[in-house]
């Protein structure tokens, strides 16, 4: 965990207009990693289809707690919006789970929002060329373009040494995108998701290729965290 002394919420976006790329998958992974080292995190869900609150609703009740704001939902009577929708005052990271086919006008309040936006990718033709004019959409935003440099892609669903991410490595070379990391292709997470649980969660003896393949992304963030708070 990032020690610092004043409480300055990371917000990391987790986006990709194609659905079914892992962007539910990367924020509940997080949400419950960051939830395990004792941090206070939210999980924002913006996707009507609501599934990382549907994830949250099966996590344990005696495992660390994640705090779940459903932006989708309707405020009641007695809940305003505002009210709704607020931070915890101790929040340390906030993640936030976007829908696919996200509209420019809904995407750039998130760019404006976050401190830093993680794209996960399917190595596939297709989704290779949607992500392409998905990330040339973000970085062209003014509000990307006022703070450059918090973009990266995480590989999802990888298949190492195959045809397929060969040409996703090459694609983000020419765009000059840093590439993060590879999260391999596993039913690791099919079955931590079942349970409400990240994949940091469940037994080491199977998963401890996915622990590794989340160590740069976690560094990652953990450096802009402590860059925050330097510039604070
Ligand atoms: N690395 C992975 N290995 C195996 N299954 C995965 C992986 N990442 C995602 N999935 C599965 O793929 C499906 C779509 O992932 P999801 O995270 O819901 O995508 P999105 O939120 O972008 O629509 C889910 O069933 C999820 O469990
Ligand atoms: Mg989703």
């Amino acid at each position: 965990m990032v020690s610092y002394q004043q409480r300055s919420p990371l917000k990391i976006l987790i986006a990709n207009a194609k659905g079914g790329s892992g962007k539910t998958t990367v924020a509940t992974n997080l949400a419950a990693y960051y939830a395990s080292l004792g941090e206070s995190v939210v999980l924002y869900d913006k996707d009507p289809q609501s599934s990382s609150h549907q994830w949250l609703k099966q996590r344990p009740e005696d495992i660390s707690t994640i705090k779940g704001i459903n932006a989708c939902t309707p405020h009641t009577l007695n809940q305003t919006r505002s009210w709704q929708l607020r931070l915890p005052e101790d929040c340390d990271k906030m993640i936030i789970d976007s829908p696919a086919a996200i509209s420019e006008p809904e995407l750039r309040p998130l760019i404006r929002q976050a401190d830093l936006i993680l794209v996960p990718v399917l190595p596939s033709s297709i989704d290779i060329h949607a992500a392409a004019t998905f990330i040339k959409t973000i970085m062209l935003t003014p509000e990307h373009l006022q703070q450059p440099g918090r973009i990266c892609v995480i590989a999802n669903r990888v298949r190492r040494n195959t045809l397929s991410h060969e040409k996703l490595k090459l694609f983000l070379n020419a765009l000059s995108i840093p590439y993060l990391s590879t999260l391999r292709d596993t039913q690791n997470y099919v079955a931590a998701a079942e349970l409400g649980l990240g994949v940091h969660e469940i037994r080491r003896r199977h998963t401890q290729a996915d622990l590794t393949d989340w160590s740069p992304i976690i560094s990652w963030i953990d450096s802009l965290q402590i860059q925050k708070v330097q510039a604070s």
